[in-house]
Order: C-alpha cells, then structure tokens, then sequence
C-alpha cells in the first residue's frame, strides 16, 4: 500500500466520509488502489504522494481545469491579487470586471451577476432569488444541483424521487422533513413530467431549475417546451450550466440551443480550479435578489474574481470550446472504436468534452473497477467520467488510445472467461451517478 493509500485510511478515521466530495472518494474509482492524494498538478499531469505520475483521464479536477492543471496565466493572476492583498475592507475591482464580462457572453438576455464559491451555493441563491420574485415555494428540477436542503428535501418521505436523477439516493437525513414536497422531480426530454407537476401545483411553481444538456441527447422541441411552460405559469426558468458551461462553446451550452432562461448557474470551469462561481440573470428577476438576504464574507474574496476574469480572457483568446471538443471527439472514438473491435458492450454518452461511460453488463461496476485499474497500472486515472482538457496533445490521447485498445483487449478476455472479478485486487467501486441513457 502506498502512502496515498495510507493517508486515506487515516482521513476515514478523522474526517466523516473521508473527503469533502462524493466525487473525490477513492471508492468511486478504484477501492484501496487509487492515489487518493496529490503532491503536484500540472497540464494534465498528476503527481501523488510516492512521486508516481499518471495522465489525468479522469474528471480533470471535477470538471474544474478546462485549461489545465496549474495554469500559468491563471496562476500569474490569482499570484498578484494574493500579492496585492486578497482580502480588504474594500471590494475587489475585478467582481465588476467579471460581472461584465459574464454578461456580455450572454447578451442580450442577462442583465445581472451575482457570485458564490460552491456550485450548490450559487444554485440555491438563484432559487433564493427566484422565491423572492415569484413569493411562490415549489421548485420543479431536473438534474442534480448541489447538497442543499431546498435540493435533497425532493427525497424526503420517499427516496426513490431522485432515482431517475443524476444522482440517485441522496440521503435527506438532516433536512426539515416540512420541506417535503417543495422540490419535485421531472424528466429530461419528457415535457408531460413537467406538465403533471404544473397540473398539480398552477400557482405555486416558483423555479424550473435544469441542466440544458448533459447526458441524453437534446429532444427539438423539449427546451422550447420547457421555456413556453415557464413563460405560462409565471415560474423562473433557470439553467445550470456548471458542468456544461465553457465545454462546447464561450458560455452556456444553451447559447447553442437559442433558448435563453431567467438566471443561469455557472461555476466549475469558470475560475479553472480557483473557487468562484455565478449566477447571472435578467434585471426583472435578478433585482428581487434586493430584497432578500443573500451574503457572505468570502464571497467577496479577491482570488475567485481574479482567477474568473483570468479564465475567461484565456478561454476566448485560445478557443478553448473548440479544442476541448477535439480532443473530447477524440476520446470518444477510441472508447468505442476499442470496444467495438474487443466486442464490448461500452455505452458512451454526454457532450463529448465531458463523456460518460456505462458498461452494459450486469457486473459493469465490477468491468469499469478492472479497466480502471489496468490504465493505473499504465500510469493513467481514469473513470467513468472523462473530463477533456485543453493540456492534452494529440499525442497524448494517441497513447491513451494504445493503451486503452490494450486494456479493453484484457477485459473482453476478462468478460469471456468471467474472471473480471477475480483479477481486482481490491474491492469493486461504487456506484455515483445514474445511467441515464439506455
Ligand atoms: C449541474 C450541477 N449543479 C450543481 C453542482 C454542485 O456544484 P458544487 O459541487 O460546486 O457545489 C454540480 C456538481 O457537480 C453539478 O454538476
């Protein structure tokens, strides 16, 4: 066991649920093998405690580092606003830089920006400030919006609720059991879901929160559905963009769909890595934030604003949708080109910048644990989830290609002689998110 290993178990010992994210728990990519711990990120390199090295094909810093790990020209930004003092009795210049900038991404539908730290934080201020317009209570979601209470309460007297969600079976312990029925659950591309939750509650539906795309492919007609039921009901429609935002053009994936919201929630890729994240919306409903309480000291810390403006300079100047998308083409192909030649039944969906993939099999934990421990001993992370970063090279998913044809070409031995289990050498990973596409 290496010292990354051994650090883990001491965390479990100290730290309830060993780490601060579901996404970040070893047991979600490889029980007692993964590296756990970092000493040194850079481009789309990883370094953990022994010094090993490995290739990042995994989620990229959860989705975070677009531009890579370490980034210089961020790094020299968020370097001279610790330089010139962090934090002040004062505001940051560069919270009005980013706010404009945000907006004029999204023109001519957003008006306002408003910031936070945490994706969950930013996506209950919008619900927040949606309440406080409408004086409504319901929110109707799809999708998964962080660990707030407005968000797990949907689980609440019945935790199947969110089973069809990205994340099935969220525990609601600890979140007021009077906040059940608040928040309630439709489908993606099936406009009747919504409508039924409409039929049952016409006047009291004050959000519609979702992700515009994520895994399905986009129905025509579902986001236009979507905006015409909002428009009707008088319901603030919002759109998360904090996972698909910056991957497949500069802003929200919606800009490619034509369907503007109300608010839209960014965070992740917009301060690559640094923590900062947005709410930005019309004048009309982001105002009624002025009447509502929605504060806080860190908020206003100066590394987020920096490393926000820093990000979105880069991003435009190098195109960075644009060869996230390439390499995410790529990644795509090789996954199912490998499998098809190795008769695997691999399932690959989402954008492909941040593809998904399923093994359809009944011990497809158990084949994605062994492809994931195959690539590590190759001096890769991988997971189910591969996050594409503009510090890849073609020839570095050339040889992540190579080596995954390898792989996948021991794991259709592995499936042919059911010996996938018996060449773990450590316990199958758990499940995180749902399979969604069928
Ligand atoms: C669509 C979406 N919304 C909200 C969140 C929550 O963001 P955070 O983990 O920064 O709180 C996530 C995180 O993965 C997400 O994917």
């Amino acid at each position: 066991m290496g010292r990354s290993q051994e650090l883990y178990k001491k965390a479990k010992k100290i730290i309830p649920t060993g780490t601060e994210l579901l996404s970040k728990r070893p047991e979600m990519f490889l029980p007692e093998l993964w590296p756990s711990y970092y000493t040194k990120a850079e481009g789309c390199k990883v370094w953990d405690l022994d010094q090993k090295q490995y290739y990042d094909f995994a989620q990229m810093g959860v989705g975070s580092c677009t531009l890579g790990y370490a980034d210089q020209d961020v790094n020299d930004a968020v370097i001279e606003a610790i330089q010139n003092g962090s934090m002040c009795t004062l505001n940051s210049y560069e919270e009005v830089e980013l706010a404009e900038r945000l907006i004029h991404l999204h023109k001519p539908w957003a008006e306002r920006a408003r910031f936070a730290r945490s994706g969950g934080e930013a996506c209950a201020i919008a619900i927040r400030i949606a309440r406080a317009k409408t004086r409504r209570n319901r929110v109707a979601f799809c999708g998964y919006h962080g660990w707030s209470d407005w968000y797990i309460s949907a689980n609440i007297g019945d935790e199947t609720q969110l089973d069809e969600q990205l994340l099935p079976g969220l525990k609601p312990t600890g979140v007021p059991r009077m906040l059940q029925g608040t928040a309630l659950p439709f489908l993606y591309n099936n406009l009747n879901s919504l409508q039924d939750l409409v039929e049952k509650y016409p006047d009291d539906i004050a959000a519609i929160i979702m992700e515009p795309r994520r895994g399905e492919e986009l129905q025509p007609g579902f986001l236009e559905g979507v905006r015409g039921i909002a428009d009707k009901i008088g319901a603030v429609l919002i759109f998360d963009e904090i996972t698909a935002g910056f991957r497949v053009c500069l802003g929200g994936i919606h800009k490619l769909y034509k369907v503007h919201p109300d608010m839209a929630v960014f965070g992740k890729a917009l301060g690559n890595g640094f923590p900062i994240t947005a709410v930005i919306g019309t004048k009309d409903v982001m105002d009624a934030a002025e009447a509502s309480f929605i504060s806080s000291t860190f908020w206003t810390e100066r590394i987020g604003f920096a490393a926000g403006v820093a990000t979105l300079k880069k991003m435009q100047e190098i195109d960075s949708p644009q060869i996230l998308v390439h390499y995410g083409d790529k990644i795509v192909k090789a996954l199912t080109e490998a499998a098809q030649r190795n008769g695997l039944k691999l399932c690959v969906s989402h954008i492909t910048p941040l593809a998904h993939i399923d093994w359809d099999y009944d011990n497809g934990l158990a084949v994605q644990t062994l492809y994931a421990q195959i690539m590590l001993d190759k001096g890769y992370l991988v997971s189910s989830a591969i996050y594409a970063t503009t510090a890849y090279n073609d020839e570095i998913i050339d040889n992540f290609a190579r080596d995954t044809e390898e792989a996948f070409e021991m794991i259709a031995d592995a499936v042919k002689q059911n010996t996938v289990e018996k060449q773990l050498r450590g316990p199958v990973k758990q499940s995180g998110f749902a399979r969604l596409v069928k």
